[in-house]
Formats: structure tokens, sequence, C-alpha cells
């Protein structure tokens, strides 16, 4: 049989990847793809680039248009990233009859619910698995291989920057724009590493699995997002000190009233798996009603790693070249015409622990008036510690650790500390899970 003839627009990290792993790899990827893949054609901006893998065979431009309306083309795999330019592409590539293979995340958690529609009308597939923990096959796991369960939550680590880099900080005592200078040159940021570090790229990928996890239409505006910049060694100390690590961590829970949707730093008992999930690794824990908690790991992030999960979609989409469009696997997990309009609550409405510290005059009654407040809101204190002030400072750290509690109520708490006049500035607020079974 002829080989299934593939468009690649971009041949950055993801991209060189992909061809180096479809090189590498071509033949036993064809014995189980039933036909031989080849890229015959490709995109980047810059064609005079040298690239650390071999382009023969390719008909390259600068217009990645030209890939995407080239007849021959039967597969286009997107890896520019970027929302707009992207989106423009795979509509064209499924209005000319064409599959997409996609690793970009943002892409899809904007447009994704007009792309999947323009892509069922066309009778095409978008498989995106690369958008996700890079490597780590999570959307089939998710969409397949849990379809028998009625998913009760999801948490996990899905940033490889943003892990890496409080990795670092934690075990080496690094400099943060030191390790994200790092992350840039090995490959693992985006274009824009504010998406990594104000978690805009895990709410990305969390909106994504939210929607396949409880079968709701891609509500990327709604999601609560919290990143890791203002994260300090004292907050990373004084959690270890309570038998925590701080990840940063995207959550979806399902409850009566809706979903929450929210990216943020975290506490995590030390002892549960996901709190010792270091580096570029990501992992994903997904609780279903049956199966009961399962946790998925891997490489978040990296040429290779994210290139394996671009190629498994691609043998995915050969294997079913052949298939009735209406008999594949549904986009969202869930058919489209069966999707469910369950709100995505504010995060005020969810409800959390909370590790607080604050600084307090160091004289008799500070703790009286900090738990009267806490009382009067009915919030129970779960640990408390006051450190020694430091050489020379009026003020004594005091951390707090509080049981679950609404985000509005502990909002209302923390604006009549701070309002206190024995406090000193703002308090600070990080949310602690206990991710038990
Ligand atoms: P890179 O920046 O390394 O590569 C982007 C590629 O797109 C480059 O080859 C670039 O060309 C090309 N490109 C950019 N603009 C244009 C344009 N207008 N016309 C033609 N080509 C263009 O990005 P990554 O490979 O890191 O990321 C690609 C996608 O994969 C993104 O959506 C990203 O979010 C996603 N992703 C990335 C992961 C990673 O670990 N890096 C992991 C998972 C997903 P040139 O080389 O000439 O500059
Ligand atoms: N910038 C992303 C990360 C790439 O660091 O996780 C993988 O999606």
């Amino acid at each position: 049989m002829n080989p299934v003839k593939v468009g690649l627009l971009g041949l950055g990290t993801v991209g060189g990847g992909t061809v180096t792993v479809l090189q590498r790899n071509g033949e036993e990827i064809a014995r189980r793809a039933g036909r031989a893949i080849q890229i015959t054609h490709a995109a980047a901006r810059s064609l005079d680039k040298p690239r650390p893998f071999s382009t023969e065979g390719m008909t390259l431009s600068s217009d990645p248009f030209a890939v995407v309306n080239d007849p021959e083309v039967a597969v286009v795999v997107e890896l520019i990233g970027g929302y707009e330019l992207a989106r423009d592409l795979v509509m064209q590539a499924i209005d000319n009859g064409k599959h997409v293979v996609t690793a970009n995340k943002a892409m899809i958690a904007k447009y994704g619910n007009e792309i999947f529609a323009r892509a069922q009308e066309k009778g095409v597939m978008v498989a995106f698995e690369a958008a996700v923990a890079g490597g780590i096959p999570i959307i089939k796991a998710l969409r397949e291989g849990l379809a028998a369960n009625r998913i009760q939550w999801l948490a996990g680590i899905i940033n490889g920057t943003g892990n890496f880099i409080l990795t670092e900080m934690r075990d080496k005592g690094r400099d943060f724009a030191d390790v994200l200078a790092e992350a840039q040159a090995l490959g693992y940021a985006e274009a824009d590493p504010t998406f990594d570090v104000e978690g805009i790229d895990a709410a990305h990928k969390l909106t994504i699995l939210a929607s396949i996890a409880f079968g709701v239409p891609l509500q990327f505006d709604k999601a609560f997002t919290e990143g890791i910049t203002r994260i300090t060694r004292e907050d990373v100390c004084y959690a270890e000190e309570l038998g925590y690590r701080i990840k940063h961590l995207g959550v979806s829970r399902r409850t009566e009233a809706g979903i929450e949707l929210r990216v943020h730093p975290t506490l995590i008992p030390h002892r549960r798996l996901i709190a010792n999930v270091d580096g570029v690794m990501n992992a994903v824990l997904v609780k279903g009603d049956a199966v009961g908690p399962t946790l998925y790991y891997g490489a978040g992030a990296g040429a290779e790693p994210t290139a394996s999960a671009v190629v498994g979609d691609l043998v995915d989409v050969v294997r079913a070249l052949t298939s009735d469009p209406e008999n594949r696997v549904p986009h969202l997990a869930f058919q489209p015409d069966r999707l469910s309009d369950l709100p995505i609550l504010p995060v005020e409405a969810t409800e959390t622990a909370y590790y607080l510290r604050m600084e307090a005059d160091d004289r008799p009654g500070v703790l009286a008036d900090i738990t009267r407040i806490f009382g009067e809101s009915g919030i129970s204190i779960e640990a408390f510690i006051q450190k020694e002030p430091a050489e020379g400072a009026v003020h004594v750290p005091l951390i707090l650790l509080t049981q679950r509690v609404n985000e509005g109520k502990m909002n209302e708490a923390i604006g009549r500390i701070e309002a206190l006049s024995c406090i000193n500035g703002a308090v600070t607020r990080i949310r602690v899970e206990h991710l038990d079974a």
C-alpha cells in the first residue's frame, strides 16, 4: 500500500522530534499502522535555519497554507503553536478534507468547540494527544480506557516547565529566572513563557481534560488561574515542615452545583506519589467511581516525549482512515449532541483547605484576635506554627493550616485578618489538596 503523506507545520522542538522519531522507528510504526507514514511536505518560518535532523524528501515552504492546500497531503500535523494562525490553518485543512494532528493546547482550549464541530461536519479526525501532559497518553486513557466510569475528579501536574522550576528551586536553591532560562534552552517552555509560569498553559490543558472527563464543552475563559511566581523559599520550607510539598496543580472536580476548574500552587501531603513527581515530569490523578484512583506519569515536555504522542495520534489516524466517521471515538469522549450544560463554578464557590502565612506583631492577644475571626467564620484550624522573629525584625511569621472551607468564606476571613492593626502586610494563601481516594 502507498505511504500516507503527511504535511508538517513547524520544524521546531516538537516538529523536529516528530521527524526524528518517524525516521528512526518508521518500519516498526508502519507495522503497527498498516501503512508507512511519510512526511512529504513541511513548513517553517526560516528555511535556512540549520536543523539537527534531515529534511530530505520533503517539499519545504515558508508558507504553511501551501502545505495545507497541497492536494497530495492527506494528514496535516500542526506544530507551530499560538491561537489564530494555527486555528486558520487547521480549519483550512479540515475544509480541504484533511485529517489533523496537533500538539496545540492553546488552540484546542480556545477554539476546540468550533474546530471539532467543523471536523464532524467534514468527517475528518482532529487528534490532540500531545496537547496535554507531553508524552503521557492521558487523552486516550480518559477518553477510552476509563469510558465505563463516572469521573469524580482529576488533578495533575500538567506543566513541565513549572514543575522543573519548582523542583530546581527546592532541591538546589536555584534562582527562578535561571531555571526558566534553562527550561527555555531545553525546549520545554512555551514561546511566551508567562504561559508556563502564570498557569495559562496548565489551564489550557485542564480545560481539555475536564471536557473529556465530564462531557462538557471547552470553556477556557472560565478556568481560574494562579501562577507560581509568588512562591517563596520560606513557603517551600514551612510546607515541608508541615509534611507537604508545593506543586503547581490543575484540579477539576464534579460537584452537584457544577465543575471546579482551577490551576494554582497547591500543598500536597509529601507521602502522595504525585507530590514526588519532579523536574519536567508530569502526572495526572484521575478518580473514577468504578476504577477508583488511577495515576498517569511521564515526561510532560521535550522533543521526543511529545513526538511520541504526535506519532501515536498519526498511527491512530492512519488506522482509522477507512473507518466510518460516525463510528470514531468522539473528540471530547462524549457524543457531541450529548454534552452536558453543568456550569463551571467560580473559584469563590469551590472548597479547599488552606495554608496561610502572615507577619504579626510579637505581643500577647494577637493569636486570640486571629482565632476569633476564624471561629466567627466557622473555619477550623488544623495546625499552627509560630516562628522566632528574624534578627532585628519586629514581626513574627505565623503559619496556619485550616480544614476545608468555601473560598468565598476564606476571602472574607483573610480580609478581616489583613485589617487587624497587629498584622503587617498581606496574608499569603496557598490552597491545600489531600487528594485522598
Ligand atoms: P517551536 O517554537 O520550537 O517551533 C515552532 C515551529 O513553527 C518552528 O519551526 C517555526 O519556524 C514554525 N513557525 C512559527 N511561525 C510560523 C509561521 N508563521 N509559518 C511557518 N512556520 C512557523 O515550538 P514547539 O515545537 O516547542 O511547540 C510547537 C507546539 O507544540 C506548540 O503548540 C506547543 O505548545 C506544543 N507543545 C510543545 C511541547 C514542548 O515540549 N516544546 C510539548 C507539548 C506541546 P522556525 O523554526 O523557522 O522558527
Ligand atoms: N510548555 C509546556 C510545558 C510544553 O512546559 O509543559 C508541554 O505542553
